[in-house]
């Protein structure tokens, strides 16, 4: 053969490649609302930046006519390109190919793109579009998923990792996106579950549609499952995009400057009229934490879920941090185990990569009933209280409010090493809120008193005084200082730059035994 021809026949392989399954599936792909995989890799990676790898191999399964049944890139796209100008790595399932399955193939290919990004220290990125393990390749497929879910588990914490769902991603397909940091879903296309629907119907005789089971909704608000429930595929490969600009490429590095020309001194005068007189009112804590970080840009993770914590990220003076805040104005902040559970994974998340983690606080302790104990807050909330202690990030604490109880405790108090802890003048620090505090303490008086309404007042006022103030903890060194709302901002970038080569390492051991 001419090298010419040599020349034509890889370029008409390359060309087959790049149609998948084909035209007709293509089009069957387009009608259900979805992107090809190729299409998704553009959409996700800078123009004209994507480099594939391992294109035009295929399976070798012989078994149920597989032979004859074969596709270049075996229904898996993988490769490497950049996000604003940085290394990723990607693989996106073709469901085009035999419903993008996974094969033998499919899992060596996908392996092979984490291990190199593994290697060279760069994110990676899976698209999730899959009818599961290819059944005619029996247990060959499940060993290829095992390859990848060995890979999320030892890479975890070395490089970060982000499942796009965006597609049927069912039986053990779930697990992947599971062990990465932050699932992405789109609304009405993706649906994340072990059993499907007919077989829900089967063992527990429950009626469900594959959404109500397992669509973004679901995951976005009920279970957690998901980080990002996002309206389309667009918008879905636009967010990966943006989370990317707040982290590291890996553990060994920090994450990007990203300067918006918000001075680190500015001062916001709202802050402080931001709490209300009435200790019982709630308000927003996203207004806080607007005023306080840079250009008011604040990326929420899990922002349907657990409502009544808020984690995200920010930068401030141009350094990404992790936002924890519980949220005054759902359920007055309470920490339940959904709660615990979301906050302890962000921290983790941030402790991994280098991302400090500043916390605002206004918490009225943990969610007393039986829902919750029959539910082991016990161990969620320790969950939570685990990941701030062994954190050797920066952290930093703002106590707006009420820091009462466990929950005090918990959000990165002093005791647990928090490097910096503030409160704001209307910060009340104590065991419990001031009317449960006296109802205990002054219990026999109060029912031995002519007018028992009265005395619980006096008792609770004088509670009040006493304690409900931030004094009585700035007196023992619990807290660094007390400051003035309008100056949260400077305050916490002056604390960063003390911050910045801290070095705090944990007592030698293979790993702690965290309460999961
Ligand atoms: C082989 C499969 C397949 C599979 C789909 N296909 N799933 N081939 N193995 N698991 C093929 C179909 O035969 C079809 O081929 C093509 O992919 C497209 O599938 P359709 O059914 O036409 O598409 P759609 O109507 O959109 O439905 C998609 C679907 C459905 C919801 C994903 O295909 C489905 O329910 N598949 C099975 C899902 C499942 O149970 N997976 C679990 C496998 S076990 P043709 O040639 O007709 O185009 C598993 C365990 C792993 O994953 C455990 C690891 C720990």
């Amino acid at each position: 053969m001419s090298n010419e021809r040599k020349l034509l026949e890889l370029k008409a392989k390359i060309e087959k490649a790049e149609l998948g399954g084909g035209i007709a599936a293509i089009e069957k792909q387009h009608a259900k609302g979805k992107f090809t995989a190729r299409e998704r890799i553009d959409l996700l990676l800078d123009p004209g930046s994507f480099e594939e790898i391992d294109k035009l191999r295929t399976h070798s399964c012989t078994d149920f006519g597989m032979e004859k049944k074969k596709f270049y890139g075996d229904g898996m796209v993988t490769g490497y390109g950049s996000i604003h100008g940085r290394l990723a790595f990607v693989y996106a399932f073709d469901f085009t190919v035999i419903g993008g399955t996974l094969s033998k193939t499919v899992g060596e290919k996908v392996g092979k793109i984490m291990d190199m990004a593994a290697k060279v220290g760069a994110p990676v990125i899976g698209i999730n579009d899959s009818g599961g393990a290819r059944i005619q390749e029996g247990v060959d497929a499940l060993a290829g998923y095992t390859n990848i879910f060995i890979k999320n588990i030892l890479y975890s914490g070395v490089i970060p990792q982000i499942s796009a769902v965006v597609g049927p991603c069912a039986g053990g397909a779930v697990y992947s996106p599971a062990l990465t940091d932050f699932v992405f879903m789109a609304k009405h296309t993706s649906y994340m579950f072990l059993t499907g629907p007919k077989v829900v119907k089967q063992v527990t005789h429950e009626d469900v549609t594959a959404e109500q089971l397992g669509g973004a909704d679901v995951h976005g608000k009920k279970s957690g499952v998901t980080h990002f429930t996002c309206e389309d595929e667009t918008s879905l490969f636009e967010g990966i995009r943006e989370l990317i600009t707040y982290i590291p490429q890996s553990n060994n590095e920090e994450s990007p400057i990203v300067e918006c020309g918000d001075e680190p001194t500015r001062i916001s005068a709202q802050l402080n009229t931001i709490i209300p007189e009435n200790p019982n009112k709630p308000y927003d804590v996203h207004d806080i934490i607007k005023q306080v970080v840079d250009c008011g840009k604040f990326f929420e993770v899990q922002k349907d879920f657990a409502k009544n914590i808020i984690v995200g990220f920010s930068r401030l003076n141009g350094k990404s941090v992790g936002i924890v805040a519980n949220q005054p104005k759902v359920m007055a902040g309470v920490l339940d185990s959904n709660a615990s559970v979301k906050g302890a994974r962000f921290i983790r998340f941030c402790d991994c990569f280098n991302i400090p983690v500043i916390t605002f606080e206004d918490v009225p302790g943990f969610l007393p009933g039986t829902a919750q104990e029959f539910n082991g807050i016990i161990n969620h909330g320790a969950k939570m209280m685990f990941a701030y202690g062994e954190a050797t990030v920066p952290k930093i604490t703002v106590i707006t409010r009420k820091a009462y109880g466990g929950a005090y405790c918990v959000m990165n108090s002093k005791q647990l090493r928090g490097d910096m802890v503030f409160a704001w003048p209307t910060a009340e620090i104590a065991v419990m809120g001031a009317e449960g505090a006296s109802k205990i303490v002054y219990g026999k008086e109060i029912k031995a008193s002519d007018d028992p309404a009265a005395k619980l007042k006096e008792k609770v006022e004088e509670y009040s005084d006493r304690f409900a103030n931030p004094y009585v903890a700035l007196e023992k060194g619990f807290i660094d200082g007390i400051i003035e709302p309008e100056l949260t901002r400077y305050k916490l970038i002056k604390s960063l730059e003390m911050l910045k080569n801290k070095r705090d390492e944990n007592p030698p051991k293979k790993h702690g035994n965290m309460p999961l």
